[in-house]
């Protein structure tokens, strides 16, 4: 665990524009920053940030918090996570942090130490006379002893009995790395899985080994390349390979190069480009999109030049579409090597060159199925036709559309109306289908219109006094004098906070601490205390505070919760105790 007075000094020390400027454009304006909010689908920018507060706001979605929150919302991760990530960008450092870990249960954090102590037995072997054949084979794929530290390498023995041997003798037991995916049991014992390869560690975002693939030296080998098994901390549709430089890369580099192997990812490194990571030979999935996403750079898909990976990228292209991200592709002409090829045969200034000459989405759609259709048939300009207007149908631009049906027409020689009547005939048909999910949509906009105006007059009272006091100290101060509470016991918890937040910081109120306070409890109420506060925090308080309009709202607040127990004393009351009541209610009012 960490301290909450660490907690709070990294709080301080951090200023949210420059946080939130690492994962996403930030825009300034005047005093104030803006930014398109990355919560919501958004085409203006309407998340504000304020220094003064050390808070975000989204004005149209409503999303909220301070520093921590935001790095804990966009990467999805624990909220002590983000006051790391946190930590580390503004580069701070303490022991305390340092030590602790991630909260991770024990079971976990034993898997862990277990891969690690392994990935540390591979590279020390590697460099010793053991490894003399893995350094040999590496030396053939021009890979150097700086990529060996940099990528951590390391070497398991042949007769797969040695590491294991030194792992248990540093009392690790057979149950840790069976867990940890490194042993196979063969007849009666366990050896490597891994014996005889060169170990590529695969590492997770906090640069932890996951898991490792290994690569035969020998071709009589059985598979070229043998990975972990998933385990607890690893799962291969997740995993990026060298994500975790991606990530200290991507942000200067200003792009991600995605490639489809290890040797690809090193090749690239050797023609200077850091950036990149590789699929390690699965398919493109949405979690891998979602880890692209967090690098917040242009995504450079650069997967092998042959039908496989030309295709492959073809499919990346919906995933990418979806997750709203970013990409142009290598344009591989008809070149049919990959990377690591293009590498070996030509070097590196022209992988260099290579890797920089860059498609659009639609010109490499359009290259793809040319590369695919013999134009000098008819059955090919027919194929050729159907599969580009079918993708011509499906873009929402209509200046895309219509360049691409141009370039098609070019092409084939048939005419730019045919083409744009096949299309038309499509629509028909795909508006026909979206009738229904249409309705949906507007019961959905108006059950949130309805729940917004839903709110009682009483709640309206209760806002109000709570973004006063939220936004004028003064108010605070007024309130506290008054002795004032509110029936609610949510309201009252929030008043509350307020007031010990304003007291124990010599009669100033720090949201974003209070902010910080509440995200580290899990409780149902803090959620709703904490939902509240932002729904209520104003970024830029305009209105000129005086007493008056807090005692108004609160007598209004009052006025109301007395009529409605009023109303509720009167209920199945006979006309005559009615009258009673009332005369009561009255002459204790004056
Ligand atoms: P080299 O053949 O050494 O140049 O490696 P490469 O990285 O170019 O491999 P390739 O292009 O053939 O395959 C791409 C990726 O698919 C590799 O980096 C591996 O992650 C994965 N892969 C390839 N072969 C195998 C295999 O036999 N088993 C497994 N599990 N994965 C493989
Ligand atoms: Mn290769």
């Amino acid at each position: 665990m960490i301290s909450p007075e660490i907690i709070e000094e990294i709080r301080q020390k951090a200023n949210i524009v420059d946080v939130i400027s690492s994962y996403i454009e930030v825009i300034k304006k005047g005093n104030s920053y803006l930014a398109c909010c990355p919560f919501h689908n958004d085409k203006n920018p309407s998340l504000h940030i304020s220094t003064s507060k050390q808070i975000f706001k989204c004005f149209s979605c409503d999303k909220g918090g301070n520093v921590f929150t935001f790095v804990q919302d966009y990467e999805k991760i624990p909220f002590i996570d983000a006051v790391r990530k946190v930590a580390n960008l503004i580069g701070y450092h303490c022991d305390e942090l340092d030590k602790s870990v991630r909260s991770i249960d024990n079971s976990t954090k034993l898997i862990l130490s277990t891969l690690k102590e392994a990935s540390t037995l591979y590279s020390f072997i590697l460099k010793t006379n053991e490894g003399i054949k893995g350094v040999e084979y590496l030396k053939t794929r021009n890979i150097s002893d700086d990529m060996i530290d940099y990528f951590s390498l390391g070497y398991c023995p042949e007769d797969g009995e040695s590491s294991i041997k030194i792992l248990r003798a540093k009392n690790i037991s057979i149950e840790s790395l069976d867990k940890a995916g490194i042993v196979v049991r063969e007849k009666n014992h366990f050896i490597d899985r891994f014996k005889g390869r060169i170990i590529f560690p695969l590492f997770n975002e906090y640069d932890e080994v996951i898991g490792f693939s290994a690569r035969r030296i020998n071709d009589s080998d059985e598979a070229k390349y043998v990975n972990s098994i998933n385990t607890d901390v690893f799962n291969k549709s997740k995993v990026l390979y060298n994500f975790q430089n991606a990530l200290k890369e991507a942000h200067d580099a200003g792009y991600v190069y995605v490639t489809e192997g290890f040797m690809d990812v090193f090749a690239l490194y050797l023609s200077g480009i850091k950036s990149s990571v590789a699929l390690m030979g699965t398919a493109f999935t949405k979690e891998h999109a979602k880890l692209l996403k967090k690098l917040n750079v242009e995504v450079r898909l650069c997967l092998d030049g042959d039908e496989a990976g030309q295709h492959g990228m073809l499919r990346m292209i919906d995933i990418l579409e979806n997750e709203n991200i970013k990409y142009r592709i290598v344009n591989y002409k008809n070149c049919l090597l990959d990377p690591d090829e293009i590498l070996q045969k030509y070097g590196s200034e022209v992988l260099k060159k290579f890797s920089n000459r860059l498609f659009e989405r639609d010109d490499f759609v359009f290259q793809y199925y040319l590369k695919k259709f013999d134009l000098n048939t008819i059955d090919g300009k027919r194929n050729f036709s159907n599969q580009l207007v079918e993708y011509a149908s499906k873009l929402k631009n209509p200046i895309d559309r219509e360049l691409l049906l141009k370039k098609i027409s070019e092409k084939t020689g048939i005419s730019y109306d045919s083409y744009a009547n096949i299309i038309n005939q499509l629509e028909g048909k795909i508006k026909k289908e979206e009738v229904g999910k249409g309705d949906k949509n507007i019961s959905i906009s108006l059950n949130t219109v309805t729940s917004k105006k839903n709110i009682t007059k009483l709640q309206r009272c209760e806002d109000k006094i709570i973004s006063l006091l939220l936004n004028y100290p003064n108010a605070i101060y007024h309130y506290r004098q008054g002795n004032n509470y509110f029936n609610d016991e949510i309201y009252n918890k929030i008043a509350d906070y307020i007031i010990d937040n304003y007291e124990l910081n010599n009669n100033q109120f720090d949201v974003s601490k209070l902010i910080t306070t509440l995200s580290q409890k899990d409780d149902e109420i803090s959620k709703k205390v904490l939902d509240k506060i932002i729904e209520l925090q104003d970024i830029d308080p305009r209105q000129i505070y005086s007493d008056d309009l807090l005692d108004e709202s609160i007598s209004a607040m009052k006025e109301i919760v007395e009529k409605e127990e009023l109303n509720k004393k009167l209920k199945n009351k006979t006309p005559q105790e009615q009258a009673q009541i009332i005369q009561t209610f009255w002459s204790k009012r004056r």
